[in-house]
This record gives C-alpha cells, sequence and structure tokens, in this order.
C-alpha cells in the first residue's frame, strides 16, 4: 500500500519500538505537553486529536486531566483499534473517526478547547498546512490553543538536505532496529516526510490567525509548539 499511514498499518510494532527507545524525544516533549495541557482552564475541556494513531503516548496523560470529550481522528484502521483500547477508562465520552485529518476539519461541527497533533502535519504539502492550520482555528473556541508536534527542517535547510541528515542519524542512532525495519522506516521517511522550517511554521500560524506562539520544546529536529486563539 503507497500511502502515509502503510507504515502504521503495516508497521505499528517498528514505530512503537522506536517510540519506546525515545528516538523520536516522545517522552521530553509530552512532559512538555502535559505541563501546557495542566495550564490551561481549570474547567473540563474538549480535544480534537489529529493523527492521533494509536493514542498510547497521550492516554496516561489525558487521565490525570480534566477532560469533557475527547475526539481522535486517523487514516489507520489498526491504529484506532489501538486507541480504543489505551483510552478505555478516560472518564469522558470518547469518540474514534477514521479518515482524513483535513476532511475531517472541513466537516466537523463541533467546537473544542484544544486540537492535539503529534508527528502528522509533516506529510501534508504547504498548502495543505496552511489550510490545516486555518481550520484548526475555526474548529477552536476563543481562548483555545493549538498543540503542535512535529518535526520542522532548520533554517536555510532544503528537504534533500533535511532527508539526508534525518536519515542519517536514523542509520546512525536507531540501532535498536532490525535491517529491515531500519530500511522500511527510512523509506517511509524519504517517501512521505515533508517537513517546514520552524519560521515556516510560525508564519502559517499566523497566518491562520494564531496570536500567541509558544516553544514548548526542541529537540534537534523534533518541536513542541503552542498556538493561542484571542480570546
Ligand atoms: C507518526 S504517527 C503519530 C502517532 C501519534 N500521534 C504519536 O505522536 O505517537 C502519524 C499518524 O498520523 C496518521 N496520519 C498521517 N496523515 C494523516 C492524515 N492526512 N489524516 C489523518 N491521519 C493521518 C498516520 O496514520 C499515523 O497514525
Amino acid at each position: 500500500m503507497n500511502t502515509p499511514e502503510a507504515f502504521f498499518v503495516n508497521s505499528w510494532n517498528v514505530y512503537n519500538k522506536l517510540v519506546a527507545h525515545n528516538y523520536m524525544f516522545h517522552r521530553e516533549i509530552y512532559a512538555a505537553v502535559e505541563r501546557s495541557l495542566g495550564d490551561g482552564p481549570a474547567r473540563p475541556f474538549a480535544l480534537l486529536d489529529l493523527g492521533c494513531g494509536d493514542a498510547s503516548r497521550l492516554a496516561p496523560i489525558l487521565k490525570r486531566l480534566d477532560l469533557a470529550a475527547y475526539r481522535g481522528v486517523d487514516l489507520a484502521g489498526p491504529a484506532l483499534a489501538l486507541a480504543a483500547e489505551n483510552l478505555r477508562g478516560l472518564a469522558c465520552p470518547v469518540d474514534l473517526r477514521q479518515g482524513d485529518m483535513l476532511e475531517w476539519l472541513a466537516d466537523d461541527g463541533e467546537r473544542y478547547d484544544a486540537v492535539f497533533s503529534s508527528f502528522a502535519l509533516h506529510h501534508l504539502t504547504a498548502a495543505k498546512k496552511q489550510d490545516f492550520f486555518r481550520r484548526c482555528a475555526e474548529r477552536l473556541r476563543p481562548g483555545g490553543r493549538l498543540l503542535l508536534i512535529d518535526v520542522a527542517r532548520d533554517e536555510g535547510q532544503d528537504l534533500p538536505a533535511y532527508l539526508d541528515a534525518y536519515c542519517g542519524t536514523m542509520a546512525r542512532d536507531w540501532t535498536a532496529l532490525e535491517a529491515g525495519e531500519l530500511d522500511f522506516a527510512i523509506g517511509h521517511v524519504r517517501s512521505y516526510d515533508l517537513p517546514e522550517t520552524l519560521d515556516g511554521l510560525l508564519g502559517m500560524a499566523e497566518q491562520a490567525g494564531f496570536t500567541e506562539a509558544r516553544r514548548l520544546g526542541q529537540y534537534t529536529w523534533h518541536h513542541a509548539l503552542s498556538f493561542g486563539k484571542p480570546a
């Protein structure tokens, strides 16, 4: 299957392995996300998670927060089945939808206090990323926040240079993966990853009407960002 979600449908165990070894800095990044979400509104809040995958890293955090509702959207059906397991016990309504996040954003009639998206945006073209920011702003209540985790190119680094650098790091440091798993992961990155620079992402957010951009953490090319919609 030649699609961005194929890696996660066919090889969720590979993704789990690289998360378990913290190769994409999930540990530090999700600690920053928990601090940021814990800083949010005092009342229970509604969260939309775009490209939620199996929600395995977010679920334990959500269980410690005062959530009114959780909705997760992902292209990969098998990941959503795992998400349902991981989110079991959450003390709020949980709604999981299979589909494309941009299409979902266009059709969704709900309003949210927070939109969260982790390591999914970089698969979209620049035009679609801009659309993503615009539609997220539409879905958020006034004073709501977009929490974005994603990879970004260094300033001045073009896509081929980024891909060479990122895949070079994978080949050197992701030693827990079997050779076949590493080849598969590198093939996925080279085929589907289209990260912007950090300034590019900040500019898109500003153009979509977000006023308050915060950098929650950066670990090599892996960023955690928060964008506020004016109250
Ligand atoms: C790298 S995984 C991240 C999973 C989880 N959010 C995390 O941070 O561990 C990327 C996820 O985004 C999903 N995805 C990619 N493009 C998508 C799109 N256009 N719409 C919905 N989901 C998408 C994939 O199926 C996959 O589950």
